[in-house]
């Protein structure tokens, strides 16, 4: 067939199903969509913010087309409980580029995994034994050894006789305590020596994250025009090679802790040791375990340290905030001893410094695509089974019809009115809610409100030098998480007695 009847027919086509779909659906509204692109071609790069535009237009619930496939975004809390509430089993499955297929073997994990018998088994592996109460505890040495490392590298960084004065770019320490927790609580290994010397296995397992995120990329325009992929094929090599590069370490540190067990006869706190021991008894396969695993790093890592980068550039931007929650440290923990985790309770300001943080910078600002499994109707109009859908939480968190000044940094508004942030108020929403809420909330705002507390009783801290608080870029870069497009750099000055400012190592 000449090539041109080809195209002309698969367009014909398109264009035919699209003109059904719009008869036989009520659709939400928004921009008009070109022939086979759809949208693509309109959406700014920093989406979120995009499609927070478009909904001015078109209203609180909108149509995007990514291509030939649908995707509907919600922005107010009324469409988000809609979405994440009254039908949250419909809307449980999710959407999986060809990349995320191939790294969770279809959804063999959980993050991926679409909603059904395996998801609920294995979100229940979760709920059950990963993210108990007492396993948080038990883990949290790591998290102050961590954080105190920070304080120790940040302190021997800024009393230098040459960097005094001198700001620090604040997202490599953060990074730094993200990766050794995330590794050491799910592989239980440090990669990183105490004089920051990376070994073997570590380079690879960084290597190997490299070259996902690399993968990941590769494959953007044809992945929303299944017609076009046989002009991009995926590259079946590398993404194969790649998966048998992440099982052979994977596997090896499996080895490594089930003859450490063997040998000692107790089991560890950290999650492959969990996994393993409850393989059977949960009937997991080895896809599993090895996607469960890498699921918490890469759900577990950037999240935390965007979430601490945001915090910080809101508190140096605003000294009366800073200076607050100093002198409640100063009252609770004072400054003859460190904070640990058993002093938040009585840390009601840092609390709700860190909430306001996630509030107005949430680090997935669309959450994960969730995926509609039946057809549904939402707001009023219909979501077809297949369409994907995207609740705008960093929208909605500063949607004025529920914030008093909305893009206020003003942490007391959490004092006047205790508002949830794990799922049950749905104006504040950095985890999600419903079936697919974070399965990590709870670790991961004990670790940036750690962070946060040690990093503001430590120090205190000014902008750059020569950039006033004003200026501060607070824009976002693209991608599904969102750091700040300009990394923060600022210029701490220690506030507590030397002695303060040491590791507390522990061997876990
Ligand atoms: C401040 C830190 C964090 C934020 C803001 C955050 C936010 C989120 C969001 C918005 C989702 C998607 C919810 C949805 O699709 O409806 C999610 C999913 C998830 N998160 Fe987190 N997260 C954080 C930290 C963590 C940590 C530390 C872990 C584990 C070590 C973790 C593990 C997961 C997992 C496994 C899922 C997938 C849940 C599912 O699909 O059922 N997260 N997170």
């Amino acid at each position: 067939m000449d090539l041109s009847i080809f195209l002309s027919s698969i367009l014909f086509i398109s264009l035919a199903y699209k003109l059904y779909q719009r008869l036989r659906f009520k659709l939400p509204p928004g921009p008009r969509p070109w022939p086979i692109v759809g949208n693509l071609y309109d959406i700014k790069p920093v989406r979120f913010r995009c499609f927070h535009e478009w909904s001015q237009t078109y209203g609180p619930i909108i149509s995007v087309w990514f291509g030939s496939t649908l995707n509907v975004i919600v922005s107010n809390s009324e469409l988000a409980k809609e979405v994440l509430k009254e039908n949250d089993q419909q809307l449980a499955d999710r959407h999986r580029s060809r990349s995320a297929a191939k790294f969770s073997r279809e959804g063999k994990d959980l993050i991926w995994a679409d909603y059904g018998p395996h998801y609920v088994k294995v979100r229940k592996v979760c709920t059950l034994e990963l993210f108990t109460p007492k396993r948080l505890e038990a883990l949290r040495p790591i998290r102050e050894d961590e954080v105190t490392a920070m304080v120790e590298s940040i302190f021997r960084d800024c009393t230098t006789p040459d960097n005094q004065g001198k700001s620090i770019l604040v997202k490599k320490y953060l990074g730094t305590v993200a990766f050794n927790n995330i590794t050491r609580l799910v592989f239980g290994k440090r990669f990183v020596n105490a004089e920051g010397i990376i070994e073997e296995q570590g380079k690879e397992f960084k290597a190997i994250v490299s070259n996902g995120l690399k993968l990941g990329a590769s494959l953007a325009m044809a992945e929303h025009i299944p017609w076009l992929r046989w002009m991009f094929p995926l590259d079946e090599a590398a993404f194969a090679k790649h998966g048998a590069r992440r099982d052979r370490l994977t596997r090896a540190i499996m080895e490594e802790h089930t003859v450490a067990r063997q040998r000692s006869g107790n089991t560890k706190e950290h999650f492959v040791d969990a996994l393993l021991t409850l393989q059977e008894k949960y009937d997991l396969s080895d896809d599993t375990v090895i996607g469960l695993l890498w699921d918490m790093i890469t759900a577990g890592m950037d999240t935390t340290a965007i979430s601490v980068e945001w915090a910080m550039a809101e508190v140096i931007k605003n000294p009366r905030v800073q200076q607050k929650a100093q002198e409640e440290l100063d009252r609770v923990v004072g400054s003859d001893r460190v904070l640990t985790e058993a002093d938040f309770p009585n840390l009601p300001y840092l609390q709700c410094v860190a909430k306001e943080a996630l509030r107005l910078h949430p680090p997935t600002p669309l959450m994960l695509p969730h995926k509609a499994n039946a057809n549904v109707k939402i707001g009023g109009y219909d979501i077809p089974k297949g369409s994907n859908v995207h609740v705008n939480v960093w929208a909605i968190a500063r949607d004025p019809a529920v914030w008093k000044e909305p893009l206020e940094f003003r942490p007391e508004r959490f004092l006047e009115e205790d508002v949830d942030m794990k799922g049950h108020d749905f104006r504040l929403l950095p985890f999600g809610a419903g079936r697919r809420v974070c399965a990590g909330a709870q670790l991961g705002i004990n670790l940036t409100t750690s962070m946060l507390g040690h990093l503001l009783h430590h120090f205190h801290w000014t902008p750059l030098q020569g950039v006033k608080a004003e200026e501060m870029d607070m824009s976002e870069n693209p991608g599904l998480v969102a750091y700040m497009a300009t990394s923060l750099q600022a210029v701490p000055t220690p506030r507590l007695p030397s002695h303060l400012y040491k590791r507390v190592a522990v061997d876990m």
